[in-house]
């Protein structure tokens, strides 16, 4: 985990915590291996023992933040996805943002959005001081791109044919935020609540 790794980050819908692996790891799980999901994620460890290899390689590793995504609006906080920041680069100033993943029942309500508004905010802040981040999404994956935009990341490559969706080589498409265009003042709007499913 990041030595920067912030105990909480508070966004205006969610709060990001960092993930316990002890207490959390059935709820993330749940996440990953929804067929809905994996099948978006690219490459993914495909059983049980292997996604714990592979969280522990990136909850130990000091590039990296697997944050718990937690909906506080009754006081209680109540875990509804998750999302990192992986290949935190301080020489260059960039990161990846990658595995962000709501419940099936909690899309269309703005937690994706407000999650990474707030950890791309962290990621800019004095705190990291990155200068951009990146993000990959397959390409019949509408909702994943569609929320990274919402966020201001535009579309700058596409690797063509580049991972297996089904029995299908579908492209592959690479999403950069840069600090200077990032405006975190007009993503939220909490009037605005909505019920689409993804
Ligand atoms: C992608 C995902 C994280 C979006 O989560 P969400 O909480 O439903 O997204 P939000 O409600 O914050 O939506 C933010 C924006 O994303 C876009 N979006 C969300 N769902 C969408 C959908 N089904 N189709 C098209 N655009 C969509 C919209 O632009 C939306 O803004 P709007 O409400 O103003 O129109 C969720 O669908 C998910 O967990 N999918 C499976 C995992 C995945 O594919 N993750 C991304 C790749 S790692």
């Amino acid at each position: 985990m990041h030595e920067k790794t912030p105990p909480q980050l508070r966004g205006h819908l969610v709060t990001l915590r960092p993930f316990q692996k002890l207490t959390e790891f059935d709820f993330y799980w749940s996440l990953v291996s929804h067929p809905e999901t994996r099948r978006y994620l690219g490459f993914a460890p495909h059983t049980i023992l292997e996604e714990l290899h592979f969280l522990d390689a990136r909850t130990a590793a000091a590039n990296a933040m697997v944050m718990t995504v937690n909906n506080c609006a009754d006081g209680e906080p109540k875990p509804v996805g998750t999302i990192s920041l992986d290949n935190i680069d301080i020489v260059n100033g960039r990161a990846e943002l990658s595995r962000i993943i709501i419940v099936p029942e909690c899309r269309g309500k703005g937690y994706a959005r407000d999650a990474c508004a707030t950890l791309c905010q962290y990621a800019f802040s004095a705190s990291l001081k990155l200068r951009l981040i990146y993000a990959c999404v397959l390409d019949p994956n509408q909702a994943g791109r569609g929320q990274l935009e919402s966020v201001g990341f535009n579309c700058r490559a596409t690797l063509p044919e580049w991972d297996r969706v089904g029995s299908l080589y579908v492209d592959e498409h690479v999403l950069i935020l840069r600090r200077d265009d990032f405006d975190a003042s007009r993503l939220f709007n909490p009037q605005k609540q909505k019920n689409r499913t993804a």
